[in-house]
């Protein structure tokens, strides 16, 4: 089969004589025999780790799963610098996950039930492979936008009984957060975990409303009531 991988501005296509494979493999393959200067990421090879996702004919999909056909296009994703070849700047994700405030602040020592777990455990799955953030279209406007997967992360912890400090995360998600996501939903078909990002983003909304604060996106010019609705 042929495969072409973007490489800086120009795409080079390679023949492999390889079938039922992953796109990694492939990969391995064109480094070792033809082109030992091909560069790219991956670590674990078993969807786990995150570091090789990349774009195949426009979509997002993780080498170390994909399984390639002929004529495939092979690019780095979107959204971030690119290094080399497939390689690319991931700091994206300690910035956004920093603005958003996505971790535990502050755990209160608390019994948290199999079903509170269970609220909680599809965000815990993400892997930060950052598909979603090279799907999402908010970068073209706006770089500073927190994104899918780190307002994700900020919903596991918000909704997380154990965490003390749940309103700091939801003030920091005011700016640049989800009242800047379209709701175009390009997050959710690439998410390797089954996450959907724009359904947690749509959460935080309500949740803020909630709390008092204001929707930007629409003309109330001050905080709205949900009527005590609880989650
Ligand atoms: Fe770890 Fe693909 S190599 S997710």
């Amino acid at each position: 089969m042929e495969i072409t991988i973007l490489r800086g501005e120009e795409a080079h296509s390679y023949n492999v004589e390889l079938e039922n494979v992953t796109l990694l493999s492939v990969l391995n393959n064109i480094k070792t025999k033809i082109d030992p200067t091909l560069t790219y990421s991956h670590g674990c090879r078993s969807g786990v780790c995150g570091s090789c996702a990349v774009r195949v004919n426009g979509r997002e999909q993780l080498m170390c799963e994909y399984k390639p056909s002929d004529g495939d296009l092979v690019e780095p994703i979107r959204n971030a610098r690119v290094i080399r070849d497939l390689v690319v700047d991931t700091s994206s994700i300690e910035r956004f996950n920093c603005a958003g405030m996505g971790w535990s602040e502050s755990f209160k020592a608390e019994n948290v039930s199999a079903e509170e777990m269970e609220r909680i455990e599809t965000q815990s799955d993400c892997i930060l492979c950052t598909s979603c953030f090279s799907a999402c279209p908010v970068y073209a406007v706006n770089p500073n936008f927190i994104g899918p997967f780190a307002l994700t992360r900020v919903w596991r912890y918000v909704n997380d009984p154990r965490e003390r400090d749940s309103e700091a995360k939801m003030g920091a998600i005011q700016i640049n957060g989800i009242w800047d996501c379209t709701l175009c939903g390009a997050c959710v078909p690439v998410c390797p975990q089954s996450i959907a990002p724009m359904q947690d983003i749509k959460i935080l909304r309500m949740k803020s409303g909630m709390l008092g604060y204001p929707d930007p996106t629409m003309n109330f010019g001050g905080g709205f009531d949900l009527g005590g609705w609880d989650f």
